[in-house]
């Protein structure tokens, strides 16, 4: 069942993504062949995929309540139509900031999707422009979403602050990079794994969950399951750095013990972080308890999180 979830999604995400992205043969052809490379390489879809069952479950939800009043097995709903435009838009933006990410001035990287990094492939400046094309690309995306105008304002606003400086990936990125070499604290790495990777999650689920008319109490509920479940996310990504191989990985595995980066396995050790983060999935999925059966796919997320192996 979640084997399809993340099957279907991966192939809804990839269509919108080829259908929003300029063709690689539109002039100029190098930034677009740049773009595509880092898309087009293998990720997980994760985001897209996260946004686009948190609709359902919302649009299932409303359903159950118009109907019987009670929450039934009704996670076999369908996706909010044109949802997958919203995953689209993420997915450039995370992939966006995965080419800047690896740049040589911030984690320089060589091996990324299990492709050469974008700047190996394309050159540094091409590499920097194509990161910033893929942003500006998911907001002509988003401002031409199929959903009530208040709703896709929301959106944007709800994109736009999340990967932003002020708890948001850039931020979170700036203080990982500021926090290199140095014996880290919990609030730091909160702070940073927060804000450069949970956040962008959390706004995942939200904007699906606003596609599809969430209320402001449902938009609370699945804000703290995004926190809990974003959070896990990067702490099994630090264990992962180091308890897998590059080419399991698709990207060079060990880099944050090298650089010494502020990691949970760097403060804890990989059994304690594990641990942290199987309560975190434990909490994030109590938050839907309410959605009933229409809440199991996002709970399976959730799961999958943490189990998964890249
Ligand atoms: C990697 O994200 C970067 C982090 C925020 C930890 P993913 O593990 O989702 O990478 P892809 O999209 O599958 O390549
Ligand atoms: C990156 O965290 C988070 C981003 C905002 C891209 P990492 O630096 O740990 O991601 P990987 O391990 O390179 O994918
Ligand atoms: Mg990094
Ligand atoms: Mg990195
Ligand atoms: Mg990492």
């Amino acid at each position: 069942m979640l084997k399809q979830v993340l099957e279907q999604g991966r192939e809804a995400a990839d269509a919108a993504i080829d259908r929003l992205l300029p063709s690689a043969s539109k002039h100029p052809t190098s930034i677009h062949q740049a773009m595509r490379h880092s898309v087009f390489a293998g990720g997980k879809r994760l985001r897209p995929i996260l946004c686009m069952e948190a609709g359902r479950m919302i649009g299932a939800a409303a359903l159950v309540s118009s109907q019987t009043g009670s929450p039934d097995g009704s996670s076999a709903a369908a996706l909010p139509a044109g949802i997958e435009q919203v995953g689209a838009a993420l997915e450039m933006l995370h992939t966006y900031s995965l080419i800047h990410d690896d740049l040589p001035a911030l984690d320089n990287d060589d091996l990324r999707r299990g492709r050469p990094t974008c700047h190996k492939a394309f050159g540094e400046a091409i590499a920097i422009l194509a990161g910033d094309a893929l942003q500006t690309q998911a907001y002509e995306v988003l401002a031409q979403i199929d959903c009530p105008a208040e709703a896709r304002v929301a959106i944007i606003r709800e994109i736009a602050h999340a990967t932003g400086t002020i708890e948001g990936m850039i931020g979170g990125q700036v203080v990982d990079l500021e926090a290199e070499h140095k014996k880290p604290d919990l609030a730091t790495l909160e702070y940073i794994h927060r804000s450069k990777t949970a956040a962008l999650i959390t706004a995942s689920v939200v904007s699906g969950g606003m596609y599809a008319g969430a209320t402001a109490d449902d938009i609370a509920l699945i804000r703290t399951y995004g926190q809990s479940i974003g959070l896990a996310f990067q702490i099994v990504d630090d264990v992962l750095d180091l308890t897998q191989s590059s080419e399991q990985l698709g990207k060079t595995a060990g880099k944050d013990a090298a650089a010494e980066k502020a990691t949970y396995p760097a403060l804890f050790g990989i059994e304690e972080s594990i641990h942290r983060a199987d309560a975190l999935v434990d909490q994030a999925c109590a938050e839907l308890n309410e959605y009933g059966a229409a809440a199991s796919t996002l709970k399976d997320l959730a799961r999958f999180l943490v189990e998964r192996k890249k």
